[in-house]
């Protein structure tokens, strides 16, 4: 017996144009409607929830954000991990920090309570930004200067995270942010723990 064969030139069997099920339309409904809600908690985070923020975004060309900030970090160095300036500007300054396969250049050190306007970009291609072990995400983009104005809040040796895959080296890309207390020390000094090296310099 011969398998029926479907083409182009016949309809095929079901019931595909007769009009949806009442519970069909419920459903689409409400998914749609879910939709919405979803959306319109966009901008709803951005001023109850303390997500979303907006920063100041301008272009940039990335080798010139990459030259401004190896000057910001000779401007302020204060010291060295592994081949890294470990960086201190003063409260209030602008902080470059930028991602590069597969680096986070340099390392920061703020603190506590003082506001500093960091800046994000990348010399390369798109890296995530993700301070560990907080939940702060953002992305890292070549071309644009991402600017928020940051107050830390707790001292400590907090880790970047490299979320956005961006290459072999991926996995290896982790920076450091120092944030030190009135006293001058950060809660858990933690020299031991892993950077990311290599990369363009
Ligand atoms: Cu940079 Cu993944």
């Amino acid at each position: 017996m011969l398998t029926k064969v479907h083409t182009g030139l016949q309809s095929v069997p079901g019931v595909w144009w007769k009009p949806a099920h009442k519970a069909e339309k419920i459903w689409v409904s409400i998914a749609f409607a879910w939709c919405i809600v979803l959306f319109a908690m966009m901008p709803l985070w951005h001023w109850k929830g303390g997500q979303n923020p907006s920063g100041v975004r301008t272009r940039v060309d990335p080798k010139a954000y990459y030259a401004r900030t190896v000057a910001f970090a000779s401007r302020y160095k204060v010291g060295e991990d592994r081949g890294l300036p470990i960086v201190q500007p003063p409260a209030g300054a602008d902080v470059y920090l930028v991602g590069l396969t597969f680096q986070w250049y340099p390392i920061l050190k703020l603190e506590q309570g003082k506001e500093y306007m960091l800046h994000l970009s990348s010399l390369d291609v798109n890296h995530g930004f993700s301070l560990y072990p907080l939940n702060v995400n953002f992305a890292v983009v070549p071309s644009f200067d991402y600017a928020l104005r940051v107050t830390p809040t707790a001292a400590g040796d907090f880790r970047i995270i490299c979320n956005e895959f961006c290459g072999i080296g991926h996995h290896t890309m982790v920076g450091r942010v120092i944030v030190v207390d009135s006293t001058g020390r950060s809660v858990a000094d933690n020299s031991t723990a892993i950077i990311g090296h290599g990369g363009a310099q």
